[in-house]
């Protein structure tokens, strides 16, 4: 059987190429050969505070996100969280062999809460997120570094279910990328890159135009040296390396190799070519498909059916575990 892969971005803000670089590239390579489920977790986006409308319309942005990116539709299933009750229902029953521990030693509970204020969803997070992977007994995970650690918790969730009530799932791998699991703001080198940054300088979005990448670029924060050495100067420059490193899919010691002795100015320039061709194949893909919705509905409409078949298998197995319903 192929091995199953799942992973998901919530539908707030823009994409941004953290996301892209961190997570939807390896998706488009892990899709060959695997059965590859993609979600988009709007339940986790009500963590914090949403404009329900502008919620909705990220559902299908999206979606033509995902498909512009280069997840193919033939072979990867899309569908969306909250379409398949699975998943808050198996949330529900991890909840109740999760300690109050586990969750807060989470550090972006502690970072989202002193953002937006605390409600009982954002602490439990990690747990729907648990339940989102052991639901398709996934066999990897490919996500941004910013994830590991709810990673380890759905390992744990699972190993410790399993223990007490028999094996039902099974043990997930995070797939962490080498090169750019965490691409940090073009502002402020020491803080991840990320969809709620007040300062838009520091992002660079898939849509953005090619004024605005080169724009961000040109202004992105290095330091006092004026060429690129070995010894990999500040984190602003390490980070636009790598940057440009995921982009031209070569490791990072390949790129300070081929660019030593380059100036900053030249180099800025080389990486802002490198991601306007890259992300303008994704805008002209997108633009191509976002209006038509009929598609990407039809997408979503499979992407649901299937996720519900397949994780209505794990579901009873669950519940014949724990002696929940009547007898089928
Ligand atoms: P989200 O929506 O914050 O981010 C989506 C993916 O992008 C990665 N990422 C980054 N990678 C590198 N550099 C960055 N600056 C950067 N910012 C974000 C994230 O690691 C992630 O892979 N909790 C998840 C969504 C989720 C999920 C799941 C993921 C819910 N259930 C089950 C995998 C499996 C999240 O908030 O991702």
């Amino acid at each position: 059987m192929d091995k199953v892969i799942f992973s998901g971005v919530q539908p707030s803000g823009n994409l941004h190429i953290g996301n892209y670089v961190g997570a939807l590239k390896q998706w488009v390579t892990m899709q060959e050969g695997r059965d590859a489920i993609f979600c988009i977790v709007d339940l986790h986006t009500i963590t914090v505070p949403q404009d329900p409308k502008v919620l909705r319309e990220k559902i299908l942005e999206m979606t033509a996100l995902y498909i512009a990116c280069g997840i193919d539709p033939e072979k990867a299933h899309i569908f969306v969280q909250s379409e398949n009750p699975n998943h808050t229902q198996l949330g529900w029953i991890l909840n109740t062999i999760t300690s109050f521990g586990q969750l807060e030693r989470m550090t972006q509970f502690k970072e989202k809460s002193q953002k937006y204020g605390e409600n009982v969803g954002l602490f439990d997070y990690p747990v729907l997120m648990a339940a989102d992977i052991l639901l398709y007994q996934t066999d990897e995970v490919p996500v941004g570094e910013d994830q590991k650690q709810h990673l380890e918790l759905a390992r744990d969730l699972a190993k410790k279910f399993n223990k007490q009530f028999g094996e039902v799932f099974k043990l997930p791998i995070p797939v962490i990328g080498k090169e750019a699991a965490r691409v940090m703001s073009l502002q402020a080198p020491t803080s991840k890159m990320s969809k709620s940054d007040v300062n838009q300088l520091g992002t660079v979005y898939l849509l953005d135009s090619e004024d605005q990448i080169r724009e961000k670029i040109k202004k992105a924060v290095t330091d006092s040296q004026t060429h690129i050495s070995k010894d990999r100067g500040s984190e602003g420059l390490s980070n636009l390396l790598t940057i440009y490193s995921a982009f031209k899919n070569q490791t990072l010691t390949d790129s300070y190799n081929q660019l030593e002795g380059k100036s900053y100015g030249e180099f800025k320039t080389l990486l802002a070519d490198l991601v306007v061709l890259d992300l303008s194949q994704i805008k002209k893909k997108y633009e191509e498909i976002r209006g038509n919705e009929e598609y990407l509905n039809q997408i979503l409409d499979g992407g649901r059916d299937f996720a519900i078949e397949k994780s209505n298998e794990t579901m009873q197995k669950v519940l014949d575990a724990l002696g929940l319903g009547r007898t089928a």
